[in-house]
């Protein structure tokens, strides 16, 4: 019935539909979409009258669990809802995460209402959670390679070295090879090692600002010798409870992949922020606790931005689009902060791209008079 099928009468229903936030969807018996509200329309992509020549499962993914929903709802005439359904498809688009209402329209035998809600913020926080769990299990792989892979590699590469002593000049460059190879897989499971160690690492109760400068100053060393790196600090900052090394790590990789982000782009430039946001409470999945990650931390660069294909599985180890990059400098940032009790997080825009990191205070300084927990920080 489209837009206009609820009747002249009922301008006024339209309009309550259509200032609905939430695509509001009619299936009717036959399975077409028989009404859309304004915002259905932009979940779609496509306007009412489209939308009303097709069947529902034109539009939803094959086997969501959506067309299921609406049977149920039918035989069983009664509301049924479901919550954080994946509705992705190449036609709805990426991360369309959503719990649905569906409710019988008692008048019209076989209608159903469907209100969509999509899940924002929260969802995309208990994503980075699990991001923990990708950098854990890397930690099995880690020690197992170091076993089966280095001692193998050790040999091998001793072998080359002796045939290296009496091999013809032209073979020589061969030897070599081998040697440089085993060399690279070498230092690749020795970067992998890091994800093994388990043992406990000394914390205390660090300034930030003299971690980011520290770093700051290494890149400007090194690879980021040309590009601009500028800071907005809170100079009113509490210490951040942490281990001093692994911060430096984290910081590392988060602005070197900044620096490779900018490249040589003329006004490339990379800023570092801190600020003090005490309204940050994430509710933790599995537990009612909250928890309250004040300590903001961001680098900022105006490269490319991360291709919104590897934006889902960024911190996961081996994701990388660099020729010689190994794609674990992110999921080491991942089990880092997730090792603190923190989250990182990713929002990236072409020329616009920020990594966050929010890091618990540490007890006795969340007690302190000074950080009082409704003040409003810096910002
Ligand atoms: N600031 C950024 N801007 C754009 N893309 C980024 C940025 N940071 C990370 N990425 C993307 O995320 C991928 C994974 O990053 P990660 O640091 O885990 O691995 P890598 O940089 O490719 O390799 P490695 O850090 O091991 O040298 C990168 O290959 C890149 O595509
Ligand atoms: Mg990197």
């Amino acid at each position: 019935m489209s837009s206009g099928t609820l009747g002249s009468g009922n301008a006024l229903a339209m309009a309550v539909l259509n200032a609905i936030q939430n695509p509001v969807i009619l299936v009717d018996a036959a399975g077409h979409i028989a009404f859309a509200n304004w915002e259905a329309e932009a979940f779609f992509g496509a306007s009412a009258s489209h939308l009303a020549r097709y069947r529902v499962s034109t539009f939803i993914p094959f086997g969501s669990p959506l067309l299921a929903l609406i049977d149920q709802v039918r035989e069983r005439k009664a509301p049924v809802n479901e919550y954080r359904v994946d509705l992705s498809s190449p036609r709805l688009g990426q991360d369309k995460l959503v719990d649905l209402y569906v409710a019988p329209v008692l008048s019209e035998p076989g209608s159903v209402v469907v209100v969509f809600q999509e899940r924002s913020m929260a969802d995309k926080i208990d994503r980075q959670l699990t991001h923990r769990a990708a950098a854990r299990s890397v930690t099995g792989l880690a020690s197992m390679l170091a076993h089966e892979i280095k001692n193998p590699l050790s040999g091998i590469r001793g072998a080359a070295q002796l045939l290296e002593t009496s091999v013809e000049d032209e073979d020589r460059a061969l030897t070599r090879l081998i040697c440089d190879e085993t060399d690279r897989i070498v230092s690749l499971v020795d970067r992998m090692e890091v994800f093994s160690d388990e043992r406990p690492v000394d914390r205390a109760a660090l300034n930030i600002h003299s971690v980011l400068d520290h770093v700051k100053a290494i890149a400007k060393a090194g690879f980021a010798r040309n590009i601009k790196i500028v800071e907005s600090y809170d100079p009113s900052l509490p210490p951040v409870y942490a281990n001093r090394d692994q911060l430096v790590q984290v910081f590392l990789n988060l602005i070197k992949n900044a620096a490779e982000a900018v490249g040589d782009k003329v006004d490339g430039e990379i800023q570092l922020t801190t600020a003090y946001r005490p309204g940050i409470r994430l509710s933790v999945a599995g537990s009612r606790e909250k928890i309250s990650l004040p300590l903001e931390f961001c680098v900022h660069d105006n490269g490319p931005g991360v291709p919104s294909d590897l934006l889902p599985h960024l911190f996961d180890p081996f994701i990388t689009t660099k020729t010689n990059g190994s794609g674990l400098g992110l999921a080491l940032v991942a089990k880092i902060i997730g090792g603190h009790g923190g989250i990182v997080e990713c929002d990236s825009q072409a020329s616009r791209t920020t990594f966050r990191v929010l890091m618990p205070v540490s007890k006795d300084i969340a007690q302190d008079d000074r950080y009082p927990a409704q003040s409003t920080g810096s910002n």
